[in-house]
């Protein structure tokens, strides 16, 4: 199983975003939260800094829609440049017409859960996605603790994909570490976004190397 790390750009300097970009070169993806302040009590950026951002970097976008009605918005973050959308299960109204219409449109589908969500009832959706985001924290807010009672959902959401033969990735957010990240990789996730302890370090692009080094053992 590949490991891949996403620096969230939530923790960078949002004054900087070209040159924070630049700071985690060697990351698989870029992390981008996208919060409207309806679905989370926070807000962030929308399309145009997307489609910047898109210009400004050459690593590929993924882009984490904490938003209400993404079956009305994500499309337009694959025109705006992003290779991977993640919605919520939580907002969305149709959620297997949306996957379908993020893959046609060429990005890579992804479906996310916030903590009192469960993956058992959308079983039957797994291959339509292209990846499943489990929130290692309540969507919102970067610096946030790690919930461990999460572990046992992502060792559950493991069995489900080995158990459907599918390539699907299994991404999660929210709090994590030097000191969480491997219990997260022995527990079955694969992605692994991290924003304070990429962007709060002092070198971010060495703490993308360490975090990787540490997930593969
Ligand atoms: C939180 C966001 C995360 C956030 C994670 O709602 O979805 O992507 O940036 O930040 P850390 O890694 O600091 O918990
Ligand atoms: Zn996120």
């Amino acid at each position: 199983m590949a490991v891949q790390i996403n620096p969230s750009i939530l923790s960078a300097d949002f004054a900087r975003l070209a040159d924070e970009a630049k700071a985690v070169e060697g990351a698989d993806w870029l992390h981008v939260d996208v919060m409207d302040n309806h679905f989370v009590p926070n807000l962030t950026l929308g399309v145009p800094v997307v489609e910047s951002l898109a210009r400004a970097t050459d690593t590929p976008l993924d882009c984490h829609l904490m938003i209400e009605a993404p079956d009305r918005w994500a499309p337009q973050y694959v025109e705006a440049g992003a290779s991977s959308v993640t919605f919520h299960v939580e907002a969305a109204a149709a959620p297997v017409r949306l996957a379908r219409e993020i893959r046609a449109k060429g990005a890579r589908a992804s479906m996310a859960l916030k903590p009192a969500t469960p993956i058992e009832p959308y079983e039957d959706l797994l291959p339509e996605l292209d990846m499943l985001l489990i929130m290692t924290v309540e969507p919102g807010f970067g610096g946030q603790a790690f919930l461990d009672i999460m572990l046992p959902k992502i060792r559950r959401t493991r069995e489900l994909i080995s158990k459907h033969g599918l390539e699907l990735w299994l991404q999660i957010d929210g709090g994590v570490s030097a000191s969480t990240i491997e219990r997260c990789a022995e527990a079955g996730a694969d992605v692994f976004v991290a924003g304070s302890a990429v962007y709060g370090a002092e070198d971010p692009a060495h703490a993308v190397r360490a975090l990787r080094t540490q997930a593969e053992t």
